[in-house]
């Protein structure tokens, strides 16, 4: 996502670093969380500078190079991942406010935006751009004025009790050229500390060139820092301590976020991306807002079929949204490979609505598939991670999945984000359809609200799935096997290993087993059995119980990851991996996890690339 940098030093700093080479090259180290637009501000002479380009950092050093920007000692730079609003100049940030005398940068959505937007146009603010972050920018500028003493610390505090949701934000005042001030919730921000100057980052990598000491902040924490001091303190101004750590990574694992792997990384990021998934998508009563979705909520009630079209992972992601939109809405939903859908003759008309699911949303296969689709009538809706990319610019609209670049080939985050998306497409067409209550709704949205933490603990228990991975190496063969949602969970994970570790793997529904796949078990082939909650409402888990039994019974080693407290499966397998209680549709969230642990170790284990798996690519632009 964003990422984020300031820099604040003294003209007489024995290291003499300008502002602006601290903040570029703080930005280039970010650019791996991927951007479409890039901008910077520093402050000198009494004036405030900014300068900000869409598209690649090479376009704002050109603009930089035709514009130059005076030698100063405090600026703030920023790399922008578009989620709202469209990548371009005028919505790159940073945004200016008391009167072009602030710059602001922001990381996050802030919820309440359009309610301050409309208290700031009535106090007679104007805006230039689509984003929520001049909405956040006015109104720090507005306290400034009327409430904050024109003390920029004071005003950030002020304003950040007013802000809803996530943000990282940091600002700088020509009034007060000698500090920048941040303020983090739900949203990553750490200092660099230096000698005579000291940064801020939405990552160690956004300093790790100039400094390896740094501090980690708190939920809801404001920090002010200036060349010789760092001051941090709670939203009501209460002093409070930050974590001081050294970095000890080199730059290219700081990218990593000091993992080994753009994989293991993006494995670790999967609570963000849910959660930054889910953000923003209700309003205060707890009703969920799909306003992106611009689709007319009469034209939605006539859906009378959806065609998820998809392909791979993202497929599997559509099986788990047929699960949930027929149970919860009762609309029927068929699942279609994007490749296999347009050679035959699907029946289409305008009450069908297409929901394509793409990570890169350059798909060919599912590209070629919506075209068709929307050229027999249907109407196109895309779940798609990258903004701005083919599919959704094409599809009538689009929900975007916030899980951030994903870069290692095989997806992981972008997986749990789409379900998560499909969850809440789910929920709105059950929401208009009233096939839900708005109490139940407002129950799943709670559960899901706690998937976060779940999946955070699964990832603090990865080191048992891991073992078990270490003593696979020579496994040969891995099949996997779930019921209802579990059984995409199962293709995924097979999926995963085959990636990963080139091992033949095969995801089967456990129902299937006795109808060919049970041949295929003899002595020691290991299984791994995704459970269904003990509390499925088809009592499914007792039948799943028994496929276990059929496996052992004929040699198979059997893995399983259950629910927490599944006490009825210990006694038939070998190693069990608990997860944490959820409702059974929810589950693929959290039983998705091991099994992207257990071939991310195998793979390690074998000594294969992980991020580069052989012969893949991560956006298959051709069919
Ligand atoms: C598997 C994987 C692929 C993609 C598939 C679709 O780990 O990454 O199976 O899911 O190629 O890609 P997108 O989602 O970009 O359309």
């Amino acid at each position: 996502m964003c990422g984020i940098v300031g820099y604040i030093g003294q003209a007489s700093s024995s290291r003499e670093h300008s502002a602006l080479d601290v903040l570029m090259e703080g930005l280039r180290r970010l650019e791996y969380r991927g951007y479409d637009s890039a901008g910077i501000a520093v402050a000198a002479d009494g004036e405030l500078y900014h300068r900000k380009k869409a598209g690649k950092l090479a376009n704002l050093a050109e603009e930089l190079e035709g514009s130059p920007v005076p030698a100063a000692q405090v600026g703030i730079g920023h790399t922008r991942w578009a989620t709202h609003g469209g990548p371009t100049d005028q919505n790159a940030h940073p945004h200016l406010a008391d009167e072009g005398r602030l710059a602001m940068i922001h990381n996050g959505i802030i919820e309440n935006y359009a309610q301050i937007k409309e208290e700031m146009l009535a106090a007679g603010h104007t805006f230039l751009s689509e984003t929520d972050t001049e909405v956040a920018a006015t109104l720090l500028g507005h306290i400034y004025r009327h409430e904050g003493e024109q003390d920029l610390t004071k005003s950030m505090q002020l304003a950040s009790q007013r802000f809803e949701g996530a943000f990282t934000l940091l600002a700088i005042h020509v009034d007060s050229p000698d500090r920048v001030v941040a303020s983090r919730r739900n949203s990553p921000l750490v200092v660099g500390v230096g000698e005579g100057e000291n940064f801020l980052g939405s990552d160690v990598s956004g300093f790790i060139d100039f400094t390896r000491k740094a501090i980690e902040l708190d939920q809801d924490q404001v920090v002010t820092i200036t060349a010789d001091s760092i001051e941090i303190t709670d939203f009501q101004g209460n002093s409070a301590q930050g974590k001081e750590f050294t970095v000890d990574w080199d730059a290219s694992a700081a990218e990593k976020g000091g993992y080994d792997t753009f994989m293991e990384k993006e494995i670790h990021d999967q609570p963000q991306a849910v959660a930054d998934t889910l953000l923003g998508r209700t309003d205060a009563t707890g009703r969920l807002i799909l306003d992106e979705l611009r689709i007319e909520p009469e034209e939605l009630l006539n859906v009378r079929k959806i065609i998820v079209l998809a392909c791979g992972t993202s497929a599997y992601a559509g099986m788990v949204a047929k699960y949930a939109i027929e149970h919860w809405c009762r609309i029927p939903v068929e699942v279609e490979l994007s490749h296999e859908f347009r050679y035959r003759d699907p029946i289409i008309d305008p009450t069908t609505m297409i929901v394509s699911i793409s990570q890169s949303g350059e798909t060919m296969d599912t590209l070629m598939a919506v075209r068709y689709a929307k050229e027999q009538g249907a109407r196109t809706v895309s779940i798609c991670n990258t903004n701005g990319s083919t599919i959704p610019r094409e599809s009538d609209a689009v929900l975007y999945t916030h899980a951030g670049p994903e870069i290692a080939v095989a997806s992981t985050k972008a997986f749990l984000a789409q379900i998560t998306a499909a969850y809440l497409l789910g929920l709105y067409l059950a929401q208009l359809n009233k096939q839900l209550f708005s109490e139940q709704i407002k129950d799943i949205l709670a559960d899901l609200a706690d998937i976060p933490a779940k999946i955070q603990d699964i990832l603090d228990r990865g080191d048992q799935i891991k073992q078990l991975a270490r003593s696979m190496k020579d496994a040969d063969s891995v099949l996997f096997l779930g019921r209802n949602v579990g059984y995409p969970v199962a293709m995924e994970g097979a999926l995963k290993l085959k990636e990963l570790a080139y091992i033949h793997a095969e995801g089967f529904a456990a129902g299937e087993l006795k109808h060919g796949p049970i041949a295929l078990i003899d002595d020691g082939q290991p299984v791994f059995v995704v459970m269904p909650s003990p509390m499925d409402r088809h009592s499914l888990h007792a039948k799943v119980v028994s496929n276990i039994q059929e496996v052992r019974a004929r040699g198979a080693r059997t893995m399983v990851v259950a629910e927490r407290g599944d006490e009825a499966v210990s006694a038939y397998a070998e190693d069990v991996f608990e997860v944490p209680e959820t409702q059974p549709m929810l589950m693929p969230l959290l039983t998705t996890v091991p099994l992207q642990i257990y071939a991310l170790e195998l793979s390690t284990a074998k000594g294969y690339d992980v991020d580069q798996p052989r012969n893949l690519a991560k956006s298959v632009t051709v069919e």
